[in-house]
């Protein structure tokens, strides 16, 4: 396949962009010199950083002249006045790519080892990583790197590939690297995106509520947090400002420019009425109790020998208070369903004046790393077909960011 380099150069900005390339051990290691041209002939710069076991596969030489600057291979090198070189390349470039991706490198990935330059590196970044895993189709089946690789898209590495083929080994199947076109386009399309919803204020419900019955107990249910906080991180990426109101979750807080953490259905109204005016996106995905009891008990309800009878008040529709006002942001809904899913989440569209409703089913959703989704809008159904929570999240910031192109 012939480079889109044209393609290349004009789907980038002006700004001279700087990528850090990380060569690690696998015979496609030899593929990436050609994708270490095209980025160095466009508007970027390349640092390349090579583990000794890719030097075996292709020399540093090559990529020092195909890219003008010295290539790193060594922890310890001199060269760098402060012996700092992870801290300092890593500080000095807008992305990094590894590829290939070989099965040690992302399993050192997933486990924060760092025991070579680039490793360090990596674990020194304060950039996005993107990695083009490659390797032979029983190494990328095996449960140890199918685990390290959940691990990875979790902590939002992005992954390109790898594709199914003839391998090197004479085998076919799962673990061929994506060509080095497609390579340069995905980092193309990566910069693209982070500007789909730059100078948007985006607000984001998560988790479940929690109410409370008596001091120790209370009425909640089973969402886990993980499709918001994926939205949100996507949010981020994407370029917008954005505060996630989260219920109770078990999950470690994300980089968001304000967190809220909320207990109740009231206590979540309360946290969103209070940013509301000045959101452009409103995304509800909280799994938000219709009811709390009338009256809780101040003290822990005690066992007695007959049944026990709780009244529940209806608790208010956070999303649909926020539609329905005057002049409310851009609302999305999620609407996760027993049964009819379309015919269910299509009424609460319409009910509650959302222009994008997201519909789910409740089984494939709640507390799944993975999910389908099917988009509803004025323009019909968009499916999106099951995959990690990280990647439909990407997919919706992208359809959502349409609805603002002039
Ligand atoms: O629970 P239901 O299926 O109606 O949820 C649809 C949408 O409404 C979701 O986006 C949810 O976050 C929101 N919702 C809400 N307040 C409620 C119930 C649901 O904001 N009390």
């Amino acid at each position: 396949m012939t480079l889109h380099k044209t393609f290349f150069r004009q789907s980038l900005s002006n700004e001279k962009k700087r990528v850090l390339l990380g060569i690690t051990g696998g015979i496609a290691a030899y593929k990436v010199a050609e994708l270490a041209h095209t980025l160095s002939q466009g508007v970027v710069t390349v640092q390349t950083v090579m583990t000794q076991a890719a030097c075996q596969f292709i020399t540093p030489l090559t990529f020092q002249s195909l890219t003008g600057n010295p290539v790193h291979t060594d922890l310890w090198e001199s060269s760098a006045s402060n012996f700092m070189a992870h801290i300092n390349l890593s500080r000095e470039v807008d992305v990094i790519m590894i590829a290939p991706a070989s099965a040690d490198f992302i399993a050192k990935l997933a486990h924060g080892i760092a025991d070579d330059l680039l490793s360090t590196l990596c674990l020194a970044r304060n950039c996005p990583l993107l990695i083009a895993p490659a390797m032979n189709r029983q190494m990328w089946e095996n449960p140890a790197t199918q685990r390290n690789l959940a691990i990875l898209r979790n902590d939002g590495i992005r992954m390109i590939g790898p594709v199914s083929g003839i391998q090197a080994c004479g085998e076919v199947g799962m673990g061929r690297m994506v060509e080095p076109a497609e390579l340069a386009e995905a980092i193309t399309v990566f910069w693209q995106n982070r500007c789909l919803l730059i100078n948007k204020k985006i607000m984001i419900t998560a988790g479940p509520t929690f109410e409370a019955i008596d001091p120790v107990r209370g009425l909640t249910n089973k969402s886990s947090g993980k499709m918001g906080y994926a939205i949100a991180q996507a949010a981020v990426e994407a370029g917008a400002s954005v505060t996630l109101v989260s219920g109770p979750t078990g999950l470690a807080m994300p980089a968001v420019d304000k967190f809220v953490a909320v207990i109740s259905a009231n206590e979540m109204l309360a946290a969103v009425q209070h940013e509301i005016p000045s959101v452009d996106i409103f995304i509800s995905v909280a799994a938000v109790s219709d009811y709390r009891v009338a009256a809780m008990n101040a003290q822990k309800i005690k066992r007695n020998n007959h049944n026990l009878t709780l009244e529940l008040t209806l608790n208010p529709d956070i999303l649909m208070t926020v539609a329905t006002a005057p002049n409310p942001p851009f609302c999305v809904g999620f609407a996760a369903e027993t049964e009819n899913l379309l015919e269910n989440a299509q009424a609460k569209r319409i009910k509650k004046k959302l222009p994008l409703m997201v519909a789910n089913w409740a089984h494939n959703a709640i507390g799944s790393d993975e999910n389908e989704l099917i988009l509803l809008d004025d323009t019909g159904e968009h499916v999106l077909p099951r995959a990690p929570k990280i990647e439909q999240a990407r997919h919706l910031i992208e359809h959502i960011s349409t609805f603002f192109k002039q």
